[in-house]
Parts: structure tokens; sequence; C-alpha cells
């Protein structure tokens, strides 16, 4: 055999190895379980053939407690580049296969350089997490390797986008690198998100929880927030995946994939005003309006599980892509509370990072009234929605549906916060407060000495929505740029949109603001 030739052999055999690592059995399990390796996943994200690995080689040090004899193909996990819908895109995807995914120094160093490279050309970063945590041998090296990937992380914020895929336990420092992710999607089955798992809760806490109890995909998407979208499976994250980037730029000095018709459809949409209730009192279902406005009713909800009292995701309208927000008075009426204002404050700053336009949807009673929600800090979580409306300087257009009060007519991106254009419908009631609590509150004697105080306290709120709360009152004072009608909407926020595409806008130079948190 010639010297070349060995060469050969011998590269091909240790690529044969990689793509078998963690041994025929483990594969075979995984598959039986429904689920794909950690190389497979990578496959079926990118184009066909696309993907190039980067770090196959990589072990680890062997100089760890008890690692001189083991040997981690990859130091367990696979780092590469591949296309997706024809743009380059950086991925990892750690192998549970292997010392169950645990992230050491080499392990690390690899993600590392995936994500430098991906900053350095602007690529967008997608990442399959699936590891026991910190790995345990190799001590404060693996802990310093965690902080490396966080601090690539935060430098990464902002300049691409990053999505992480929970696709099987995550424990400990695994849990961390998604938070500081842009977008989180978390597969129903064989997947666990926890800072310290059951074990170490009983001996502290003296409690017993079940691994799902803790952190599945159902509790982090309805009641921790942390998860922005379920998947059934594997193969459902990586389609969410898809769709996602769909809407996103590659970096944050692109514009995001518009695609705008230029025959503008201009007709109405009668239909439109059959959805909004003729009782001012009834609550208004939003999604079907939302359906309606977007082009194809193709909307991704982002964070669909929780905080319901408020929708927030991406769609395009006549081609443009947008941020959408629109309040949903079916769940708490609407009103904005903690986990609303936290929801929408993300949801707000990553567009802004990412050129993406913000269409606002308002039908909102105010902010969360409660003890509880007082006590939690209403004010500060609240203030977020202030701060991230007022310093995105993306294009931001505002629809007023009907109910704006108060303190939540700013927080929904009234003119003052920076709206380039707020339209109402002409049923829209814009107010301190709700007709009925102002009555109350302006006359309540006349109320209580009337033969039917119920019917007289009826009498003045339907006065009180004429002549204080009337949308004509506010763009008599320069507050609303039109009142136009529901027909109108699709075709008024389409033209105003592609508009202020160019907006431009300069602040005052800072090294940040002090962001209520
Ligand atoms: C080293 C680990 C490991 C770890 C698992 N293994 N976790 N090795 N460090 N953190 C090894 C096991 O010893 C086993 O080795 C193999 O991986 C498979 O693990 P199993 O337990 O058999 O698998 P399974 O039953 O599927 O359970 C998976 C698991 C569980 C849920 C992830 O292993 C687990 O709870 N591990 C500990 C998780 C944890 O507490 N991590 C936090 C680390 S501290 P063999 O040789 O038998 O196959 C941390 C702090 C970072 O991350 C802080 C940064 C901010």
């Amino acid at each position: 055999m010639t010297l070349s030739a060995k060469h050969l052999e011998e590269l091909r055999e240790r690529r044969a190895k990689l793509l078998v690592a963690g041994g025929e059995d483990k594969i075979q399990q995984r598959h039986a379980k429904g689920l794909l390796t950690a190389r497979e996943r990578l496959i079926a994200l990118f184009q066909p053939d696309t993907f190039q690995e980067i770090g196959g080689h990589v072990r680890h040090s062997g100089q760890h407690f008890g690692m001189a004899d083991k040997d981690l193909p990859g130091d367990a996990v696979i780092c590469g580049t591949g296309y997706i819908d024809g743009c380059p895109v950086a991925a990892l995807s750690q192998d549970f296969m292997i010392a169950a995914g645990t992230l050491g120094k080499m392990h690390a160093q690899k993600i590392v350089q995936m994500m430098q490279l991906a900053v350095k050309t602007g690529m967008p970063v997608v990442a399959f997490k699936d590891s026991g945590g910190a790995r345990i041998q190799e001590g404060v090296d693996a802990l310093s390797g965690y902080g490396e990937v966080f601090y690539h992380n935060v430098l990464l914020s902002g300049v691409v986008p990053q999505i992480a895929i929970i696709a099987g336990p995550c424990a400990g420092g695994a849990a961390y690198s998604p938070a500081l992710m842009d977008f989180v999607i978390m597969t129903k089955t064989n997947a666990y998100m926890f800072v310290t798992g059951p074990e170490v809760i009983k001996a502290v806490t003296g409690r017993s929880i079940s691994m799902e109890e803790l952190g599945s995909a159902a509790v982090h998407a309805a009641l921790s927030g942390s998860v922005h979208f379920v998947a059934d499976d594997d193969r459902h994250a990586i389609q969410i995946v898809h769709t996602l980037l769909g809407y996103l730029p590659a970096n944050n000095t692109e514009d995001p994939p518009h695609r705008p018709n230029p025959d503008i459809s201009l007709s109405r949409d009668e239909s439109m005003a059959t959805l909004i209730p003729d009782d001012p009192v009834e609550p208004m279902d939003v999604r079907p309006i939302i359906q309606r406005l977007v082009d194809q009713g193709q909307f991704l909800e982002v964070h669909a599980s929780w905080a319901g009292n408020i929708i927030v995701g991406f769609a395009r309208i006549e081609g443009v892509v947008v941020g959408l927000i629109a309040n949903q008075p079916m769940v708490m009426a609407g009103a904005l509370s903690i986990d609303a204002s936290d929801k929408t404050a993300r949801f707000i700053r990553f567009c802004n990072a990412f050129n993406i336009p913000l269409v606002t949807l308002v039908d909102v009673p105010g902010f969360m009234p409660g003890v509880k929600e007082e006590h939690s800090g209403v004010i500060r979580h609240g203030a977020k929605m202030l701060y991230t409306y007022a310093s995105a300087t993306v294009p931001k257009i505002t629809l007023i549906m009907r109910r704006a009060y108060g303190g939540a007519y700013l927080a929904m991106c009234a003119q003052e916060m920076g709206a380039d254009a707020v339209y109402a419908w002409p049923g829209a009631e814009i107010a301190v407060m709700g007709a009925d609590g102002a009555v109350n509150i302006l006359y309540r004697r006349e109320i209580k000495e009337a033969a039917d105080p119920k019917a007289k306290a009826a009498e003045l709120a339907a006065l009180y929505r004429q002549e204080f709360a009337s949308p004509y009152l506010s763009a008599a004072r320069g507050y609303i740029t039109d009142v136009i009608e529901p027909a109108e909407t699709r075709f008024t926020l389409a033209l105003v949109l592609r508009k202020v595409l160019t907006k431009r806008e300069l602040r005052p130079a800072k090294k940040h603001g002090d962001m209520p948190l």
C-alpha cells in the first residue's frame, strides 16, 4: 500500500467511526424511542449535502480525574455549518450517546469556535441541546467552558439570531445557554430542563417531584415562560426552526426577508367588522382579526402557551415581515399582567435588534389589578413595555381597535412612545380609565340617588364613551393619525408599513440605557 493510500484509509476509517460514534446499540435504542441522533439532527436541519463539520477530530485532554482511558468522539458535541433555504447557518448538536452530552473544556471550545465564525460571518446559530450539564470529572475546566459559551451567547445577542432546541435532558449549566439565546424550542417527550434536578430538590427541600413535573416542555411553555415553542418531536422542532428563520434576517445588518408584492391589494375586507361584538363590554377574540390581517392567515405565534392575555408572533402583511403584538381580551380581559409585560418586552427587543417592524393591535382595559400583581412588581415589569416600545427604533404602527385605557394605552405603543402611525376604529375608547370605573368615580352620588342606579350607571357609561373616550377627541388633539373603518385595516397597514420601512432614527449616544429588569 502506498503512503498516500494509507493516509486515505486512516482518514476514511476515522470518518466512518465518527459517523457511528456512540455505537450501533445506542443508535438503535434512540431510534426505537423515536429520537434522532445528534448527527441525524444536523443532517435533517440542513439542505442535503451542505453540512460541513468543524472539529470532528477534537478529543478531551485526558488529564482529568478518571478520564485517561475514556475516548469521547468529538468530545460529545458535533459542530458545523450548512445551508437552510439557501442561507448559511451555524449549528451544534450535543451527543447524548457520548458521556450524556456533558460539557468539558474541549466541547466548549468547539462551540465557541463555531460561534466566533457565526458572528464574523453574520450567520444565525442553531443549537440542539441534549446534555447532562457540566462534566463532573473536568471540574473547574467544565465551569470555565460554560462561562465561555455564555459569554459568546451574550456577544452574539442582537448580532445574529440564536435558536436553541431542547431535545433531551438539559441539566445545570445546559439550561442557561438556551436561556441566553433568542428562542427556545423544546420537544414534548424526552426533554427536560432544570437547574437543579429532582434528587437535589428532594435533598434540600424534602419535596419529591418527577422530572416531568419539574421541567417538561409543557411546564416551561406554560408556567416558567422559558420555552417559546413546543415541538412534537425532533423533526417538528426542525420544521419550527425553518419557519422561524423564514421571518428573520441572517444578522442585524440585514433587513428581514420582506417579499412585497408590487401590486398592493387595496381591496376592502367587509368581514372585519363582523368580528367586533356590538356590545362594548363583550370580549372580542383577537385571533380571527390577526388571521384576516396577515398574508394567507400565516402567523408564527411565539410563547403561545404563556401569558395568553397578549399574543406576539411573526407574520407578513402584503409581503412585509412584521412582529405583531395584540391584546387578547378573551384571557384576563386582555389586561397587562407581569408575564404579559415580560413576554412582550422581550419580543419587542428581539424585533428591534433585527430590524423587524412592529404592528400593535390594542384592546386593553389596563394593567392587571390585584395585590399579588402589585406585590410581585407589576410596576417594575410593566415598565418594561414602556421602556422597550420607547427605545425601539424600528417602524412602529399601532391600531386601537376598542379599549385603550390609562397607562396601558401608552404601554401598547401610543404615539408618545414613538409610534409612526396610530389608527383607531370608530368604536375605539381612549381614556384615563374604562367607562364603568370612571362614571362610578365621577357620578357616584347621581348613580346612588337615581331611581334605577344600574340603568343610570349604564346611561352615564354610554355618555362617557361618546363624550370622553371617542377616538375623534384623540384625533382632534393630534394623537391619532386617522380613524379608519375596520374594512380598511389591512390595506391601511400594508400601505403605511411600506412607507415607513426606510425609517431612520437617531438617539442620543450612550453606552446603554438602564432598562427596568
Ligand atoms: C459526567 C455524567 C454526567 C455529568 C451523566 N453522566 N451526567 N458524567 N458529568 N454531569 C454520565 C453517567 O455517569 C453515565 O455514564 C452516562 O453519562 C449516562 O448517564 P445516565 O445517568 O445513565 O443517563 P440517564 O439515566 O438518561 O440520565 C441522564 C441525566 C442524569 C438526567 C442527565 O445522568 C443526570 O441527572 N446527570 C446529572 C445532571 C446534573 O446534575 N448536571 C449538573 C452538573 S452541574 P456511564 O459511564 O455509566 O454511561 C452544572 C453546573 C454548571 O452543570 C454551572 C454553570 C452555570
